[in-house]
């Protein structure tokens, strides 16, 4: 595992769009495994700039994103499919029909999952984008006595509906399931980029990198996993 830690958030999102950068030069039509939430904003504005610019080209790339929210269409502006559109695939030359997310609207969820685990078989991610829940969770993995391997429905935790409430205007409109990839498909990715940004995620990020491994710190189960890359910002790193 290698663990980066820098000094501004800027730095830290610069390096990572770099990353993604490389990586599309190296393999044009790489796999990308991305995440919402409020940690990847910065890096997904520094890879659209990047774009703009002409630094790269998404024709030939491919998207996974790790979950979406049960009942939401992509049309509700909460929706992660919403979410990648307005941060990322709105910007950028990707192919729409090459951006994949779980659909939270599906009407058989366990045959959507089985779906989404197979179109992750035939086109192996090369690097996962994470971000880390306070709980430790990874994707909606939740800490639980037992985890999934593969894609599936879950009910998310009350702390995990209480962070989320901040993008609803009521608590009663944060959706309480998702469906999201498992730990086992996200252990798969050749890659995997854990970013972690704030002072609030400091103990958790000591717990998930240098704690016991175990499903109640999904994000634990990372240091089983040979090509680790942890980007974190000061704050987020102050205890290790
Ligand atoms: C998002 C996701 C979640 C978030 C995590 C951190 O697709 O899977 O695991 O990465 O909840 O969220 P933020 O970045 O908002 O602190």
């Amino acid at each position: 595992m290698i663990i980066r830690i820098f000094n501004t958030r800027e730095e830290l999102d610069r390096y990572a769009a770099q990353f993604y950068i490389d990586t599309i030069a190296a393999k044009p039509n790489a796999t990308l495994g991305l995440a919402t939430g409020s940690t990847p904003i910065g890096i997904y504005e520094k890879i659209v700039e990047r774009y703009k610019s002409g630094d790269v080209t998404f024709v030939n790339v491919t998207t996974f994103n790790l979950d979406e929210y049960v009942g939401l269409p992509p049309e509700n502006e909460q929706s992660y499919a919403y979410f990648m559109k307005h941060h990322l695939f709105g910007h950028i030359d990707i192919r729409q029909d090459r951006t994949y997310l779980p659909n939270g609207m599906a009407a058989d969820p366990a045959a959507q999952c089985a779906h989404y685990d197979e179109m992750l078989a035939a086109q192996p991610v090369d690097v996962q984008l994470l971000g880390l829940g306070h709980n430790g969770h990874i994707g909606f993995n939740e800490p639980d006595a037992e985890l999934h391997g593969g894609t599936h429905v879950v009910q998310l935790k009350q702390e995990t509906l209480e962070a989320n409430a901040r993008f609803f205007s009521s608590m009663d409109e944060v959706p309480k399931q998702a469906i999201t990839m498992g730990v086992g498909s996200i252990l798969k990715a050749k890659t995997i980029l854990l970013v972690v940004k704030g002072a609030d995620k400091a103990d958790i990020v000591k717990r998930a990198l240098q704690g016991p491994i175990t499903t109640e710190c999904p994000a634990s189960l990372l240091q089983t996993h040979a090509n680790v890359i942890v980007l974190l910002d000061q704050e987020a790193g102050r205890n290790l």
